[in-house]
This record gives C-alpha cells, structure tokens and sequence, in this order.
C-alpha cells in the first residue's frame, strides 16, 4: 500500500509540517480568546475567564497524551512504521499544553502566591497528582532528544514508560476535581484504559509468535 511507502522526504517535509500546524489550532484558538478575537466563530472564555482557560489548556494536554499514546498501536494495527516518527512531537505538543495549563494555575489563578500554591499542591489531592505528572512530563520532554536518547541508553526507555503513569495520573486528576458530572473524564479513562490495554495484547502476542517461531526452528 502507497501510504506504508512514502519517502523521508514526503513525511519531513510534507506531513510533519502539516501535522505540526493542526496542532498549534488549540493554542491559537485560546490566544484568540484571551484577546477577545473572533469570538462569534470560536466563542469566549465565558464569566470565568481564568477558569475557563485552564480548563480548555487541560483537556487538550491530556488530548495530546492520549494521542501520543495511540501512535504505537495505530503503527502495529496498520502496519505503518513512519508514524513512529510523530510521538515525540506529539509528546511534545502534549507538554507544551500541560505546561501552558499548569502556567495559567500558577500566573493567573493563584497570582504566583508560592506559600499558596504549596499549601494547594500539599492538600489538595488532585493538584498533587497533577504535579507529579507535570514532573514527569518535563522529565520526558527534556530527555526527548536523540543526544539525550543515546547518552541515557537504557534508561531513556525506561523514562520514557512514564508516558503510562502520565494518562493514568492525568486522568485521575481530571477525575478527582470533577463535582458531579463524570461523563468526560470516564470516557478519557475507557480510552486510556484500551490504550494500555492494546499495548499488553500486543506484547503477549508478540512473545507468542517468537515462541511460536523458536518452536519451528528447533523442531
Ligand atoms: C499531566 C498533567 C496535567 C493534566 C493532563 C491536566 C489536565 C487537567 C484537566 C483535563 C482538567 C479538567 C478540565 C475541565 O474541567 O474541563 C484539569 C483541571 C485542573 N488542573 Fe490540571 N492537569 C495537569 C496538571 C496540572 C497541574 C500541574 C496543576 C497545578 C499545579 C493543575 C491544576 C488544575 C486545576 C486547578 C484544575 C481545575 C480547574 C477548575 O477549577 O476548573 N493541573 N487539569
């Protein structure tokens, strides 16, 4: 099939580029709404402008991690090996994102009140789960490098598995501030839950077709 053949040069200077203006629209919608711009076609931040920013920040940070999580899964169904070449970008995108979220908490909801946002980060449960995943999101990002990737060897991987921990804690944090309606963040669970889900079945089937394959050379 054509699209599991396109060459290096379509996908870094074709798709990527493409790919990588897609993923700055979210951000560029809540530009324009912090200034108010075209507010009739992509509507405002509402009564609570503060609120409504950090959320919209949110969603789309976990959005960019389930994504970047559907990638392997996406790459063994289809058998496609170039999309590999779009997690850390999307991993990326999904930092930026968080980061941004975390960096409205922090501006403009708490007005960089440090004693305030420890007591927050110490008390409140759901903020202390967003902190570790915020943490380990800068790790990964960090470390996202090809210079970073063969100096840490190993370990790089094992970083990098933190990706699992960050949905989990990223849903769980969602989950916990919601008050009464858990519509969203169960349907961000259900998909994270089937993400890590096909990455367990993959495994067990990749272990059976090795054991299969040793089977045939020793018989
Ligand atoms: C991987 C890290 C994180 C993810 C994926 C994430 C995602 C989200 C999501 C999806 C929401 C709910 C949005 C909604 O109600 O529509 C939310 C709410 C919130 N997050 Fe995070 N977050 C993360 C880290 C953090 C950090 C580090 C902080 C601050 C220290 C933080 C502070 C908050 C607060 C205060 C709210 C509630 C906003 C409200 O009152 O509605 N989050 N987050």
């Amino acid at each position: 099939m054509a699209l599991r053949q396109l060459s290096i040069v379509t996908i870094r200077r074709g798709i990527k580029p493409i790919v990588f203006v897609i993923c700055l629209i979210p951000l560029s919608i809540a530009i324009a709404r912090i200034f108010g711009l075209f507010e009739s076609y992509i509507g405002g931040l509402g009564a609570n402008p503060v609120e409504s920013l950090m959320d919209y920040l949110g969603q789309w940070g976990l959005r960019f991690i389930l994504i970047a999580l559907l990638v392997s899964p996406l790459q063994k169904l289809m058998r496609i090996a170039w999309l590999g070449q779009f997690r850390r970008m999307l991993g990326l995108f999904a930092f930026t994102y968080v980061l941004s979220h975390f960096l409205v908490y922090l501006l403009l909801d708490q007005g960089l009140a440090l004693q305030y946002i420890i007591e927050d980060v110490l008390e409140r449960p759901f903020i202390t789960l967003g902190m570790i995943s915020l943490t380990l999101l800068t790790a990964m990002a960090v470390t996202s490098t090809n210079g970073m990737r063969r100096r840490l060897k190993a370990n790089w991987q094992r970083i990098h598995y933190g990706t699992y921990v960050v949905a989990i804690l990223g849903v769980w944090h969602y989950w916990w501030q919601v008050k009464s309606d858990i519509a969203e963040p169960a349907i961000y669970a259900l998909i994270t839950f089937l993400l890590l889900g096909s990455r367990v079945v993959f495994k067990i089937l990749q272990k059976r077709k090795r054991q299969a394959s040793a089977k045939d050379q020793n018989g």
